[in-house]
């Protein structure tokens, strides 16, 4: 394949005229020197810098254009085996001290891990073209916003970042010749030395992959996997990672949280955002259509929120992020609607399944499996075959623009104010529908004990319980203590009143016949209704040792055909259950030793002490 030689690079003096940002033209000067591209492409975030690498690919057969009348302008393409997810074991936080890393991060020396990453990309990039990606996280020219530069051997992330994030000439205008933007190198790890050696669809080096991020100089350096978070460097490394340490050190909050509208009968706005670990349905629940009358749900983000204070003092939220990189299988007409109609044209497509009359397919994603389909390993599929067609971790790209609920204020650049936060996981037994903590403190300490069945978002054993602070596990950049004393922080700093309430809630409690107990989906407006009423200090509510639960007649269920008897096992604390818990609870926050806050262990004390008493 050619993966870019010099050929598909616009004439190279536009190079010069770009930037005149000397400490930018330097380093990636550098990079070049150090990596040996046989070209170095600075991109403009054209649409025909977009059509000419998508060409290229498909030219290439990394890509499959679908079927320019069932998707248009849509590409599908499978990775590596070996290259489906995060991976975990191998991200690294390159703190000066390793103790600032905490033990929830992989640490890594800074200087040895740039000399390793110094000799993994040494010539790393010979016979491929060297893409120089200016990019905003959130929209230019915002206060919130940040400036990234992501170097890149792969065509498939420049495209992916162009909807991803937003790219291009604009941003080089907008940062002049400051010097503090982020610098991203990632490289797929495949060289292409040999000419005469076709290049793999999906070069990668599986056996190779660092993802390391150095907080202090605020610099990412990927090898080997050109997979999402690994590869597209806005996203997890810089809009979570490294902003989160950004975050602390500025009084701010870089959170893995989905953001929506919620408007009511009344036309009553509210902002609500959600922390949900991975492929726990964030975008299903940033998309929904509600299920009771008169009330909208509109999507300002589905992945990360950046959150600063207004002038109101309350708190405003961006979506640093422009696009969805969301999770296939299982997305359909019924879970959510407004996904399928945001990816239905230009969007890319990676490890679903091919359908012979050139579109894509995912497990759920229709009510009748089609009959014969290519799987996401190129092998031909039936429904008899003992596997999925997809990968499970299977992802569709697709422009946030192109959702049909997207909120018309979600690119305003001062953002939207917060009323409230969902935190969960998914739990199938123990944690109940819905909690609101007692204050901010308290609700820190429930988002801090957060725990869920792991998916297969990141490599791994799926299904085991793991506790997941703030859905923040994988992508903290700095010590977990020392975040959960930053969320006390920003509570102390706030007019309590301005804060948004905390709200733990569960959607995927089974019951004892291992069906969900409760339906979920656009059916979770109930909740979100509780939530915005909660906030109006309105909806009835019962004070339980966990917190304050709503009272089975303030949730509407109006048309809902739920058994009383599930809802009283939705809405139950199970006492024995949690007593249960806390052994599991102070295990895990006796990793954090002494940078654990006094405030959480005083509140799980307390927990204790009215579990006791119930
Ligand atoms: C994601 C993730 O891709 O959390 O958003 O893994
Ligand atoms: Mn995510």
């Amino acid at each position: 394949m050619d993966t870019g030689g010099a050929a598909d690079v616009p004439d190279a003096s536009m190079t010069e005229t770009m930037t005149k940002n000397e400490t930018l033209k330097k380093w990636v000067g550098e990079v070049a020197e150090l990596c040996k591209p046989d070209a170095v492409c600075w991109c403009d975030g054209s649409t025909e810098e977009y059509d000419r690498l998508s060409r290229m690919m498909v030219d290439g057969g990394t890509y499959i254009q679908l079927d320019d009348s069932k998707r248009p302008n849509s590409y599908y393409c499978r990775s590596d085996p070996g290259d489906v997810a995060r991976v975990e074991s191998f991200t690294f936080i390159c703190s000066e001290r390793k103790e600032d890393a905490g033990p929830t991060n992989n640490w890594g020396e800074p200087k040895e891990m740039r000399e390793t990453l110094r000799g993994l990309y040494q010539g790393c990039m010979r016979g491929r073209t060297l893409y120089v990606i200016p990019y905003s996280m959130g929209p230019v020219g915002s206060p919130i916003a940040k400036i990234g530069f992501e170097l890149t051997d792969s065509p498939y992330v420049v495209c992916s970042m162009h909807i991803m994030a937003r790219v291009g000439s604009k941003v080089l205008e907008i940062l002049g010749d400051r010097d503090d933007f982020m610098r991203g190198i990632h490289s797929i790890g495949a060289p292409l030395t040999d000419p005469r050696q076709p290049d793999s669809p999906w070069p990668c080096n599986v056996d190779n992959k660092y993802i390391t991020h150095f907080p202090e100089t605020r610099e990412i350096m990927s090898f080997g996997s050109g997979y999402g978070g690994n590869a597209l460097l806005g996203k997890k490394c810089h809009a979570l990672r490294i902003a989160s340490v950004q975050a602390r050190d500025e009084g701010w909050m870089a959170e893995h949280m989905l953001i929506l509208k919620l408007t009511s009968p009344k036309g009553e706005v509210k902002y609500v955002t959600g922390a949900f670990p991975s492929a726990c349905g964030k975008t299903n629940l940033a998309m929904l259509n509600p299920t009771i009358e008169g009330w909208k749900v509109e999507t300002i983000g589905d992945d990360i929120a950046w959150m600063k204070f207004g002038d109101d003092g309350r708190l405003y939220a961006i979506n640093p992020e422009a696009g969805f990189f969301g999770v296939a299988p299982g997305t359909n007409d019924r879970s959510n609607p407004n996904a399928m109609k945001s990816f239905a044209e230009n969007s890319i497509f990676t490890n679903c399944a091919l359908t012979p009359d050139g579109d894509v397919w995912w497990e759920e994603m229709t009510e009748e499996t089609p009959g014969v389909l290519t799987d996401w390993l190129r092998r031909p599929w039936t429904p008899e075959s003992e596997r999925t067609a997809s990968h499970p971790n299977a992802r569709f790209t697709a422009p946030a623009r192109q959702c049909p609920v997207i909120a018309e204020e979600w690119e305003d650049p001062k953002g939207v104010p917060i009323s409230a936060f969902l935190v969960g996981g998914r739990r199938e037994t123990v944690v109940p529908l819905a909690v609101e903590s007692f204050n901010w403190q308290h609700g820190t300490f429930l988002a801090s004990i957060m725990s869920s069945e792991k998916t297969a978002a990141a490599a791994g054993k799926v299904g085991e319980v793991r506790r997941d602070p703030m859905a923040m596990l994988p992508f903290c950049g700095y010590h977990m203590g020392d975040y959960f004393a930053h969320w006390l922080k920003i509570g102390r700093q706030a007019d309590p009143d301005k804060l948004p309430r905390i709200f733990y809630v569960n959607w995927f409690r089974k019951g004892s016949d291992g069906r969900f107990l409760w339906p979920g989906f656009g059916e979770n407006s109930r909740i979100l209704k509780w939530v915005f009423e909660r906030v109006d200090d309105q909806a009835a509510h019962v004070e339980t040792p966990l917190g304050r639960m709503p009272t089975a007649e303030a949730i509407d269920t109006t048309g809902l055909d739920l058994s009383q008897e599930a809802m009283d096992q939705l809405l139950k604390v199970e006492v024995e259950a949690w007593l249960n818990e806390i052994p599991g609870i102070e295990e895990h926050y006796a990793q954090f030793g002494d940078r654990l806050p006094q405030e959480l262990r005083d509140e799980l004390n307390q927990l204790k002490e009215r579990l006791k008493g119930a």
